[in-house]
């Protein structure tokens, strides 16, 4: 694959285990992938992917737990499966971006089982050991995202070690050079592979605190338990003194070879700073011309026009100025945005994510409009956090991908592992296909615009006011061409005066709006965003 990532259009996140199972087992598989990349290149018109974790797993984070960093876990598949995937992806000028996880593995990871073996094991300081603290207790305050103190104990070496998940994951330091060394060396070892690209996990922990002082309490927080995350401000615990420096070592690699890019998954607190100076402080200072930083407020925006607005301005023209930006509205920790917003709106937020500059990532089944899964208690299967129940779980937004009405949705021939939406008789990807109305037409027509008007990809975006505080729009500017996108955050109707005489491209409302003449004050539906080309 020779063109650039920024000559990447589209980015279609595959949670593997939810995506097509081949060999019956109830779990989606590799194979399964390869086997819809048609759907993908032909009927969707992406022209790249990244993949959730598929390496050798325990499976107590669903992969992002990695036991070996190198294999595929038998769930998934095998090496030589994923070769096939990267090759057939390659032949249809496709992209294929891995996951990487580089600040913990699974207690099952070779390197762990060493590391817990002595305290003199030449291992034993890729992971944070600390003796008990004065009371006998936890060596400091800090608090693992998945609940309770990111500390446990082991009888081995009466050490505790440091987890900031569960305590199947424990941290990697970062700060030993070996270790460091064996990360970039499995980076380069998968960028050899042939594979183009790596979403990086949950990087906020790679550099701690040296000294590991406490986190201070957070004075804003009214919460009920004392151990609740929000009640520290967590500047120690993450964000330490080699944040960035590690950051850039990792992605230097990168330039070793030709058209790699990383991508990092980073959510800003707003209790450390600016989010925009911390977007900007990851994307720009580490390595923008190969590494970049998710835009996370499509999802956590509250639905404001002028605050949105704002922050992507800040955003693409200041934070990602560089770097190369990318816009998502879902992920497999959130629920399914339709859940989130609603159809309404969540068709705006298509049509405006994919007129954003840069790269698009959809979300597998967001674009047929999937929502959350139903669950009973008893069909939880992620057990990240023990506060989650079965409304808040994340298999609510892992649930099979829905293929067409039959009752396996031809997601597997038994029964999977999560249970398939009731919805799908519905909502899936057949039956959209067929309807000019449905969210699949709509990605489709959203997708293939963007790949025809590169000025979506790489123009200029400069916000304006269009007459209404409701409206959120910008224009988007490349040599000659310009368009324009409008989204109406308000369920009334809005009158808009574009800038200039318009031909209307695309709505994002279920019925296809009439092709009007050239005008330059349409008015928007209630909740309809739309774009228009001068
Ligand atoms: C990231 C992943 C999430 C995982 C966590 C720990 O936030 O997206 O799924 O549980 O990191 O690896
Ligand atoms: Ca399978």
């Amino acid at each position: 694959m020779h063109n650039s990532w920024r000559d990447i259009n589209t980015l279609y996140h595959i949670y593997p285990r939810s995506f097509q199972d081949t060999n019956d087992d109830g779990i989606g598989d590799l194979p399964g992938i390869t086997s819809r990349l048609d759907y993908l290149s032909l009927v969707l018109g992406v022209d790249a992917m990244w993949l959730s974790p598929f390496f050798t797993s325990p499976m107590r984070d669903f992969g992002y737990d990695v036991a070996n960093y190198r294999q595929v876990d038998s769930d998934y598949g095998t090496l030589d499966d994923f070769k096939k995937l990267l090759d057939e992806a390659h032949r249809r000028h496709m992209k294929v971006m891995i996951d990487f996880v580089p600040c913990h593995t699974s207690d099952q990871h070779a390197w762990f089982k060493e590391s817990r073996s002595s305290r003199d094991n030449p291992k034993r300081d890729y992971y944070t050991w600390r003796d008990p603290g004065p009371d006998g207790g936890a060596p400091n305050n800090w608090l693992s995202q998945s609940g309770g103190t990111s500390w446990t104990f082991d009888e081995t070496t009466g050490q505790y070690y440091l987890h900031s998940f569960l305590s199947a994951q424990p941290d990697l330091n970062w700060d030993n050079p070996s270790l460091r060394k064996e990360m970039t060396d499995t980076v380069r070892w998968w960028f050899e592979q042939g594979v183009d690209g790596m979403r990086v996990d949950a990087i906020w922990g790679i550099s701690k605190d040296p000294n590991l002082a406490d986190d201070p309490q957070n004075p804003e927080f009214h919460g009920e338990h004392p151990s609740e995350y929000g009640h520290f401000i967590h500047n120690k615990c993450k964000y330490g003194p080699n944040f960035t420096n590690y950051l850039k070592e990792l992605s230097d690699v990168c330039h070793e070879f030709e058209n790699r890019q990383m991508i990092f998954e980073f959510y800003p607190d707003d209790k450390i700073g600016d989010f925009y100076d911390q977007y900007h402080q990851v994307a720009a200072e580490v390595n923008p011309d190969v590494a970049s930083t998710f835009f996370m407020e499509l999802i956590r925006s509250p639905w404001h026009a002028d605050m949105l607005g704002n922050g992507l301005d800040r955003y693409i023209n200041y934070a990602a100025k560089d770097a190369l930006p990318v816009f998502c509205l879902g992920n497999h920790d959130q629920p399914r945005i339709v859940s989130r917003i609603g159809e309404s709106k969540a068709r705006a937020m298509a049509l405006l994510n994919l007129t954003l500059p840069g790269l698009s990532v959809i979300y597998y089944g967001d674009e047929i409009g999937m929502e959350n899964g139903e669950l009973t208690p008893s069909q939880v299967r992620d057990t990240f956090s023990p506060l989650n129940t079965s409304d808040t779980t994340r298999d609510l937004e892992r649930t099979p991908m829905q293929w067409d009405h039959s009752a396996r949705t031809s997601f597997s021939q038994v029964t999977p592992w999560l249970p398939i939406h009731k919805n799908h008789r519905t909502i899936n990807a057949m039956t959209e296909l067929s309807d000019s109305s449905s969210m699949l037409s709509l990605y489709r027509r959203l997708v293939r615009l963007r790949k025809q008007y590169p000025v979506l990809r790489i123009g200029s975006f400069t916000r304006l006011f269009v007459g209404s505080g409701y409206v959120l729009a910008f224009k988007r500017e490349l040599d000659d061409q310009r368009v324009y996108v409008v989204v109406n955050f308000a369920d009334q109707p809005q009158d808009i005066q574009l800038p200039e005489i318009c031909s209307y491209l695309v709505s994002s409302q279920t019925a296809p709006r009439e092709r009007e003449s050239r005008e330059a004050k349409p008015t928007l539906r209630p909740l309809e965003a739309a774009l228009y080309i001068a």
